[in-house]
């Protein structure tokens, strides 16, 4: 008598080795396997078969859907392997084929002269200290010796947070009483730090101003430092950074923060000091505000001003950059156009 399950077996295996394609093992898989294959009707069957018989019955129908599996498992792997094999053999894919170009992205002209920055004023022994976008006011201006309705506060109109204690800085010069408070452990050890960052002004957008920018502050606070160090180490600045001839001038200005306060030129990188319309026929460019630490903020950073002093300057690199490349429109900076980007 023939016997239903082996049938079965032996018609699916023979069936299993006639498929040769993806399409025709999955027909395959749903003629055996399937809920309404073969081996699913076999498991309906079960019912009515005699009490006795039942619980052996159903373990060969276990055991054959298992083999039938397996069968089926070892099938689809053979022909996977089969059709890569013959892919390769003929030619489908081109290994030799150059790969589509890989589009490299590169950085933005304002991060390479922050980097230039960095590595110039890491040479020169200043740490980089990283500080917050966001600011108190406190910090922004009145720790800096604006206190509110200081009339200074309009040289730089301010982003507020709904909270007016809260806002986004307008300048690095924050970062001074951050840094002095978090390195300077009480008022006992000297700094040197630069302070890159963002900085933002609710300003009128035009070519040449934005209503966010960056900045590099410079703060080095110690027991004997005075306006000469401040003079050579930004002379010394302007040589490494752009001309190893470069001439620097100082003219007197007005910072709350410092006192006695000077704002930088150095002598045009573009005509050598010639006079060119890129320095307005003068010879010279603005490259930083800066000045002596105000005896008010050395206090406010932890500092006895009888025994410690210090310089700070700020600079501003999207200028440098500008006359750099050329670029006549500061809003080409965070406008996102890659036709922009692409070029550096
Ligand atoms: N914070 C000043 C500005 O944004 C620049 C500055 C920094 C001046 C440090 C003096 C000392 O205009």
């Amino acid at each position: 008598m023939s016997d239903a399950i082996e049938d079965i077996r032996e018609e699916a295996l023979s069936a299993l080795e006639q498929r040769t394609d993806s399409d025709s093992l999955s027909d395959w898989h749903s003629q055996y396997l399937g809920r309404r294959g073969a081996v699913g009707r076999l498991f309906g069957t079960i019912g009515g078969l005699p009490p006795e018989e039942r619980a052996a019955f159903g373990q060969r129908v276990n055991a054959l859907q298992k083999d039938l599996g397996a069968a089926f498992e070892e099938r689809e792997a053979l022909i996977q392997s089969q059709l890569l094999a013959r892919d390769l053999e003929e030619g489908e894919i081109d290994i030799s084929l150059p790969a589509y170009p890989r589009r490299r992205g590169g950085l933005h002209p304002s991060t390479r002269t922050h980097r230039e920055f960095q590595t110039i004023w890491a040479d020169m022994g200043f740490q980089v200290y990283q500080s917050r976008d966001v600011e108190e006011d406190k910090f922004n201006f009145t720790l800096l010796n604006l206190p509110p309705h200081h009339p200074a506060r309009d040289m730089q109109d301010t982003f507020y947070t709904t909270d007016p204690r809260v806002l986004l800085r307008t300048h690095t010069s924050p970062g001074q009483i951050r840094a002095m408070r978090e390195l300077g452990a009480g008022g006992t050890k000297p700094i040197r730090v630069i302070l890159p960052g963002m900085c933002y002004r609710q300003e009128q957008v035009t070519a040449r101003s934005e209503i966010q920018f960056t900045q590099v502050e410079g703060l080095a606070i110690g027991r004997n430092i005075r306006m000469s160090d401040l003079k050579g180490t930004i002379a010394e600045f302007a040589k490494r950074m752009y001309n190893p001839k470069a001439k620097v001038r100082y003219r007197a200005s007005y910072f709350p923060f410092t006192e006695p306060s000077m704002e930088v030129d150095v002598e045009c990188f573009l005509c050598d000091g010639e006079g060119c319309r890129v320095c307005k026929y003068t010879g010279w460019l603005e490259i930083a505000g800066s000045g002596m630490v105000h005896p008010d903020v050395l206090r406010n950073g932890g500092y006895d001003p009888s025994v410690w002093s210090g310089f700070a300057f700020g600079m501003g690199p999207e200028r440098i950059t500008m006359l750099k490349h050329g670029i006549q429109d500061i809003r080409y900076f965070w406008g996102n156009d890659l036709r922009f980007l692409q070029q550096f």
